[in-house]
């Protein structure tokens, strides 16, 4: 079982799957937790280039490099504890690519899509929970954590799109997303989440 979570800069993505661990690990799961970019050495130091606020980036070396933290962290992480029949749960994955590279910066999708499928040889969780909010007020409860990385200085228009690519994709795969309305209470969110996770893990027999 692997899940996702997807949206925008403060939507409360790590709120919400630090609410899930805790109650995958009381229901004796002991779930993986990883992220993106990151989750292992090499995605860490990938992880510091691609946030630096300093630096520009044109968008496919950008895509480039959440490619190849993903690539590894897909070899060293996601398949091993998936393959020793572990839950896995990872904040991001290439959903946020298609959406933040694709949709916001304008790069082919199939382009995005089929190096996608090389550098995840095709693996695909089993749900995504999209969290999502106007950008916003997504902006405005991430500007509460400190100074703005790299992503959380573009423009409104550019998060604006990217809000609407995590859209689409959710429509184009009704089965594999659940979309929540991430301005409910975290408490309340919790409860769908969790909702969200039991159907899938009913389905998925574990
Ligand atoms: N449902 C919510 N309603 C209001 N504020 C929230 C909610 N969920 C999270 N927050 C707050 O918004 C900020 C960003 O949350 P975070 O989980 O870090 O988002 P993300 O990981 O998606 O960027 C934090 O200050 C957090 O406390
Ligand atoms: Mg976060």
């Amino acid at each position: 079982m692997f899940i996702t979570f997807e949206g925008p800069e403060g939507a409360g993505k790590s709120t919400q799957l630090a609410r899930l661990v805790a109650r995958l690990t009381a229901a004796g799961l002991a779930p993986t937790v990883t992220r993106e970019p990151g989750g292992t050495p090499l995605g860490t130091r990938v992880r510091e280039v691609l946030l630096d606020p300093e630096l520009d980036m044109h968008a496919l070396p950008e895509f480039l490099l959440y490619s190849a933290s993903r690539a590894q962290l897909v070899q060293d992480v996601l398949r091993p504890a998936l393959s020793r029949g572990e839950v896995v749960v990872c904040d991001r994955y290439f959903d946020s690519s298609l959406a933040y590279q694709g949709a916001g910066r304008g790069l082919p999708l199939a382009l995005l899509q089929g190096i996608t499928h090389e550098v995840t040889g095709g693996l695909r969780p089993n749900l995504t929970v999209l969290l999502d909010l106007d950008p916003a007020l997504g902006l405005q409860r991430a500007a509460a954590r400190g100074q703005p990385d790299r992503l959380e200085r573009a423009d409104l228009a550019f998060h604006q799109r990217v809000r609407q690519g995590f859209l689409e994709l959710a429509a184009q795969e009704p089965q594999r997303f659940v979309v929540l309305d991430a301005t409910k209470t975290p408490d309340e969110l919790e409860a769908e989440v969790w909702a969200a996770v039991e159907r899938a893990l009913k389905v998925s027999g574990a």
